[in-house]
């Protein structure tokens, strides 16, 4: 089956950036002294847009709920996300003189360094339109701050019969909230990463944020943790070009799979699996439905 045609779609709503890629800086800088770039890209950002994408690469249809950067930023990745195959339907311009919502990544050798400008609402008043479209059976949250910013979203789609998933990504003022089990109430399943997990674990037990917490840990794989019990699988071995996107993209994987009624290890695997090939390339998810492409003759027996 073609890329994007699959029945059964996922919604993803939260933030998008556009991300201005410093890469082959020398050092990051310090207070005071200026590092000079080798190159720059502009390219589409933030978790809800990754997640949606590697969906969409891996056959499942995806909706985008989202902001789009005022301009110029908007232009500038308008041609990426024209060529995701995600449906935009449900993407909105920027309120008339809002600032653009823009992250700069520094990137030294595998390092990274991010200042993000948020800018406006979480999440665009198209949004429960989306939800009650008919259209999608899943809501997925890019991170927990959009939860935090638009806390009705959960019982908009729980009353609409979706199923309901959501990324941590790193946020300190969202992860100091002693009430992130109740805000999370209703989402079924998790996603953080280990420093997320760790920071989360300091307020309440893991298994108390959601009835599938799971917790991704780089090259070490992924942890699934449901009530008492925990089931830990590997990363793929693979070669390591770029880590940006990876957990977005195990998102991806684990969700796809999950919706299919996979078994839990092969939910793990499918994340990894999807993981890998974000590690394997460069940047979050721009050309990826083509590089998904060139891999058709493979997915063609799925
Ligand atoms: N160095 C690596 N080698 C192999 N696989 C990796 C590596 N780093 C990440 N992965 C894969 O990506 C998955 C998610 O990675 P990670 O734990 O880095 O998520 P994350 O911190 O949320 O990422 P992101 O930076 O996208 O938010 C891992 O479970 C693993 O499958
Ligand atoms: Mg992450």
């Amino acid at each position: 089956m073609n890329p994007g045609t699959r029945p059964e779609g996922v919604l993803c709503t939260g933030r998008l950036y556009c991300d201005i890629v410093m890469g082959g800086l020398p050092a990051l800088p310090t207070p005071g002294s200026e590092v000079y770039a080798d190159r720059l890209t502009l390219a589409a950002g933030g978790g809800a847009y990754i997640t949606a994408a590697y969906l969409v690469a891996r056959g499942r249809r995806a909706g985008l709920a989202a902001l789009l950067p005022a301009e110029p930023f908007g232009a500038a990745i308008a041609d990426e996300l024209a060529g995701s195959g995600i449906d935009l339907s449900a993407c909105t311009a920027a309120a008339p003189g809002a600032e653009p919502q823009v992250t700069v990544a520094m990137i030294v050798d595998g390092e990274r360094a991010f200042v993000t400008r948020r800018a406006g609402l979480a999440v665009p008043a198209t949004l429960a339109a989306a939800i009650g479209s008919g259209r999608y059976r899943h809501l997925h949250l890019g991170e927990l701050a959009t939860l935090a910013e638009a806390p009705q979203v959960v019982a908009l789609a729980r009353a609409a019969g979706l199923s309901v998933s959501a990324d941590c990504a790193w946020d300190a003022a969202v992860l100091a909230r002693a009430d992130l089990p109740a805000l999370l109430a209703g989402v079924d399943v998790f996603l953080p990463n280990r420093v997320e997990a760790e920071a989360l674990a300091r307020h309440a037990p893991l298994a108390d944020h959601a009835p599938l917490v799971v917790i991704k840990d780089g090259a070490a794989g992924a942890e699934a943790i449901r009530g008492a019990t925990a089931l830990h699988r590997p990363a793929l071995a693979t070669r390591v070009v770029d880590t940006v996107g990876a957990g977005d993209a195990f998102n991806a994987g684990f969700l796809d799979a999950w919706l299919g009624g996979a078994a839990l290890a092969d939910c793990l695997d499918a994340g990894a699996a999807s993981a890998a090939m974000a590690v394997g390339r460069i940047g979050g998810a721009r050309g990826l439905l083509e590089d998904a492409r060139t891999m058709a003759p493979r997915r063609a027996a799925r």
